[in-house]
């Protein structure tokens, strides 16, 4: 897969034997279909563009989405907090249009597998979409509701971004290996609540709930402060694991 930048930063994904149009010009697909990884062309309007090859964040920025995506501050931390490696087994819920699914995906590699469940047709068939154009093909796109049941066992992280992820905390327990970690995302904090009460109830150990606050700085010729601008709040990550 190739991936266009042009002056500003913005990404475009090009697909093969078309024409690029943008408010930056035109790019004749035979030039674009020729060039190499690293490249960089012109466009009618002899504006520069960039040949890259997408990692996964350009990716994720770039796909299709009908729902709002993870942030990789809580994505990052979901793969930190839990220790996921290569070859570990992860069911995931819901998929959305598959950000975290496709970094599950991309860090357990070819010897893991991640099963993520989407109650939506509509939305499964864009995070298939998504993770096929990719091309990653350790991601299995289950149009199941996951409260009707986890068909998987032997799994070393669940992990639940949906209403009342509570519900289905028994049947976690039962799908999980012995050391294996359930993680939730939960916009509300009586959500993050609850799912800590109940984890400890189902007998979960070192259960934490954690918010994440990201801020980035801004360089001045006056001087160096933090940015006026953040993400307010995005979820309560709630962590709890079967020992
Ligand atoms: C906020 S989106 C998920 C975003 C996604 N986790 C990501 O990586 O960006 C929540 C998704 O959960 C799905 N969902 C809600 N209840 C569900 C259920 N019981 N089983 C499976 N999917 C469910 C919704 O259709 C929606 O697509």
């Amino acid at each position: 897969m190739k991936m266009i930048l042009d002056e500003r930063g913005k990404k475009y994904v090009l697909k093969p034997g078309e024409e690029f149009q943008s408010d930056f010009g035109i790019i004749k697909a035979e030039i674009l279909d020729n060039a190499e990884i690293g490249d960089e062309v012109k466009s009618h309007l002899d504006r520069t563009f960039k040949i890259i090859k997408p990692n996964i964040n350009d990716f994720i920025d770039i796909m299709e989405r009908r729902c709002s995506i993870l942030l990789k501050k809580d994505i990052g931390y979901v793969l930190a907090h839990t220790g996921l490696g290569a070859g570990c087994r992860v069911v995931d819920a819901g998929t959305g249009a598959g950000a975290i699914a496709l970094n599950f995906g991309n860090v357990v590699g070819p010897e893991g597998r991640v099963f993520t469940y989407e109650i939506r047709q509509d939305f499964a068939e864009v995070a298939k979409k998504n993770i096929d154009n990719f091309g990653i093909e350790n991601i299995e796109v289950k149009n199941q509701n996951i409260k009707e049941g986890i068909d998987e066992d032997n799994i070393d992280l669940i992990f639940l971004d949906l209403p009342k992820p509570f519900e289905i905390f028994e049947e976690v327990w039962d799908s999980l290996n012995v050391g294996g970690w359930l993680a939730v995302y939960a916009p509300y904090i009586d959500q993050a609540k609850l799912s800590y009460r109940i984890a400890n109830k189902v007998g979960f150990y070192d259960i934490d709930i954690i918010e994440l606050l990201e801020r980035g700085l801004e360089i001045r010729q006056q001087g160096v402060r933090p940015k006026t601008r953040m993400v307010g709040h995005s979820g309560y990550l709630v962590f709890a694991r079967k020992l």
